[in-house]
């Protein structure tokens, strides 16, 4: 019987040993790619790419990434191709995967991403839903790692929204065992079982964004209206203003604490200009690593452990 796929749909589809393994393997592709060393594993590979929502980072790293490792990148979106009429979601993962190696799935419930890959040949990349984003913390983990060593047993402030973000750090948190403060505005507080959590061991909850941050290692931030939760903006904008991080909230944090967002950012709203332009802001280099870290992740769905 052949081995059942493997999919990454959410942060705790690998266990801490796998990620241990594709860390070390993003930081072996990015050097040689540094080095202008072609490597190119996914040869005549094809990556089918939907989204269903609006993208820059995600679409550039993957199509750029799976360039670079030999393969191509086919871009469908709603508005042009079937899915935007009703084709059953079950329909297209049997279509989609019967003609290529790896699809990644931006969309709107986690659910939709659940039942392609229920009906797929070939591994499903979760590029973002409402409830998860776990190649974006795949990339942030990373950048964590290349400047400050191994998360495990570090603190993370969350402030803000209780969002696919923050989801899927409250679940990094458990797969990798750190710790996460996560301060939002009432009515915004996290919900455990839309986080997908195991236990409640990992986090805790803060009112006054200030505790939250004070002693953390990372501090981080998301948009206050997510893609698909516009008509809340108005209320969320009033809901949300004591929820910006700022130097003052940086000031309570470990002296060498990095700030990491994941882009798009608003300035003046969820942070000030002072810290995401600040020294001790890791944006860039956290965007540059969502192509390092999906190039180990392709590799890993399509051809499993490589040891060189
Ligand atoms: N961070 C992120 O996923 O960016 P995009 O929406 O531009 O893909
Ligand atoms: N939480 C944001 C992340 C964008 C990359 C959203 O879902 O719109």
């Amino acid at each position: 019987m052949s081995s059942p796929i493997k999919h990454y749909l959410q942060f705790k589809d690998f266990t801490r040993e796998e990620y241990e393994y594709v860390f070390a393997r993003a930081k072996w592709i990015k050097d040689k790619f540094k080095r202008y060393e072609p490597y190119h594993p996914l040869f005549d590979r094809t990556l089918v790419m939907i989204f269903e929502k609006a993208s820059t980072r995600t679409r550039l790293s993957f199509e750029a990434g799976m360039h670079q490792l030999g393969g191509s990148a086919i871009y469908l979106n709603t508005r042009d191709s079937q899915l935007g009429r009703g084709e059953p979601v079950e329909d297209a993962g049997q279509v989609i995967s019967r003609m290529s190696d790896l699809v990644m799935i931006r969309t709107f419930e986690q659910d939709i991403v659940e039942r392609f890959a229920a009906n797929s040949r070939v591994p499903i990349i979760n590029g973002l839903t409402n409830e998860y984003h776990p190649c974006q913390i795949l990339a942030d983990i990373l950048t964590f790692i290349e400047h400050r060593g191994s998360i495990q047993g570090k603190t993370v402030a969350w402030i803000g929204d209780s969002n696919n973000m923050c989801n899927t750090w409250l679940q990094a948190a458990e797969v990798l065992d750190f710790n996460v403060h996560v301060s939002t505005p009432p009515g915004y507080e996290v919900e455990p079982e839309r986080a997908g959590l195991y236990g409640t061991a990992n986090f805790e909850q803060f009112a006054d964004p200030m505790d939250a941050c004070r002693g953390a290692d990372l501090v981080t931030t998301d948009v206050w209206t997510s893609m698909g939760f516009e008509a809340e903006n108005e209320e969320r904008m009033k809901a949300f203003a004591d929820w910006c991080v700022d130097a003052e909230m940086m000031s309570v944090a470990h002296k060498e604490a990095v700030f990491m967002h994941c882009l798009p950012a608003h300035r003046g709203e969820e942070v000030t200009a002072e810290v995401i332009d600040g020294p001790q802001s890791v944006v860039w280099d956290e965007a540059e690593n969502r192509l390092h870290a999906q190039k180990a992740l392709m590799e890993y769905l399509v051809l499993g452990r490589i040891e060189n």
